[in-house]
């Protein structure tokens, strides 16, 4: 039996229902498959945490995720709390110790949801965008001078290394390579930025050529907004800066149909420490507590997850599941227009799941 140890941090808002939701469809799916076990660990970091205790996570939290296989995060944010510190606090906390440096988004229209794009269905918008996920905007360099006085500066330093580039472009080559259309997008701002955004250009020439078998092409960040609103079908393969590819990722879940859907997977690709699967929606105050938050983009991640521990099998009956479940009116979650709550979507998720063909 393979057994796989998963780290649960739910963290905050509506991450402990779709964690929890997901959880439930992670182990229908070892029952049915017969062949695995997910054996779950849970870790109560987050915000309420930080009130109570100063902070999102303890001080060893990386000793105690480091033996894990992969980590299953929900989300991390507040009111009461300031943004920035629920993020450097736990998310980046991890990711980038971790050296999760390439975060993968697959953005696709699934079979019975409406794109916001009219004419739009399955197949013509299927992508992946590979955000760096390590340094650039994010990298934390920067400070502030002059704190509180009228001649106050404020900094942030995008910080690019070769080796940070040349990475992440090697595994969104790779990644595209993989895919049917083998096609690759650089997105930059090299016209405005002339110093770290003309080293992407400069890396992606001296690399592309070891991967003759995929096509590629440039775009600047602002026209890719349009190219991805206008010409969707062109697009295939997207690797970008960690800010860039943010708000290019926000875009393409909502051409999607709806942030509820969206996946991510924070790859340390080489697993000297484990990755880390999450929704890409956030903790939505708004709607916390009342048990209608959208599970799916919640267990497209664990599909994810699944494909990273090696069970490929179970990733795709989940796959197929959400599709199957997707396209149901009867169990639509709120956000795609209907009354499901998280537990009707994922009660038929696993029924999808229990009534699969092996
Ligand atoms: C994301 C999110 C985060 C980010 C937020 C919550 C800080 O928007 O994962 O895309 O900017 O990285
Ligand atoms: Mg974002």
């Amino acid at each position: 039996m393979r057994n796989h140890r998963i780290a649960a941090i739910p963290g905050d808002g509506i991450g402990t229902e779709v964690i929890g939701a997901g959880l439930r469809v992670l182990e229908a799916l070892a029952v049915r498959d017969g062949g695995f076990a997910i054996e779950v660990a849970h870790f109560d970091w987050g915000s309420e945490r930080y009130l109570r205790e100063g902070a999102m996570m303890p001080a060893d939290g990386l000793k105690q995720l480091k033996p894990f296989d992969a980590i299953y995060f929900g989300s991390a944010g507040d009111p009461r709390v300031p943004d920035h510190i629920t993020l450097w606090g736990l998310r980046l906390a991890i990711c980038q110790p971790f050296d999760q440096y390439a975060n993968v988004r697959p953005a696709r229209v699934l079979p019975g949801i409406e794109s916001p794009l009219s004419g739009i269905g399955p197949g013509d918008l299927d992508w992946v965008i590979v955000r760096e996920n390590s340094e650039g905007e994010y990298s934390g360099a920067g400070g502030r001078v002059h704190q509180g006085h009228g001649e106050e500066v404020g900094l942030d330093v995008a910080v690019f290394t070769r080796a940070g580039v040349e990475r992440i472009q090697r595994f969104a080559l790779d990644l595209a390579r993989s895919r049917p259309r083998k096609h690759l997008t650089l997105v930059t701002k090299s016209n405005a930025q002339r110093h770290g955004m003309v080293m992407w250009d400069a890396v992606f020439e001296s690399v592309k050529g070891d991967y003759p078998d995929v096509t590629t092409d440039k775009m600047l960040v602002d026209a890719m907004t349009t190219r991805m609103v206008l010409d969707p079908a062109s697009l295939d393969t997207i690797v970008a800066t960690n800010l860039h590819a943010d708000v290019l990722s926000d875009l393409a879940a909502a051409l999607t149909g709806s942030l509820g859907l969206a996946p991510t997977a924070n790859l340390n690709p080489e697993r000297r420490f484990p990755s880390m699967f999450e929704p890409i929606h956030g903790s939505a105050f708004d709607i916390m507590g009342q048990g209608v938050a959208n599970p799916i983009g919640s267990f497209w991640s664990a599909s994810l997850m699944l494909e990273h521990l090696g069970e490929a099998a179970a990733a795709s009956t989940l796959m197929a599941a959400i599709e199957h479940v997707a396209g149901a009116a009867e169990v639509r979650p709120r956000d795609l227009g209907g009354e499901a709550t998280t537990e009707q979507v994922t009660n038929a998720v696993i029924a999808a799941i229990e009534g699969a063909n092996r």
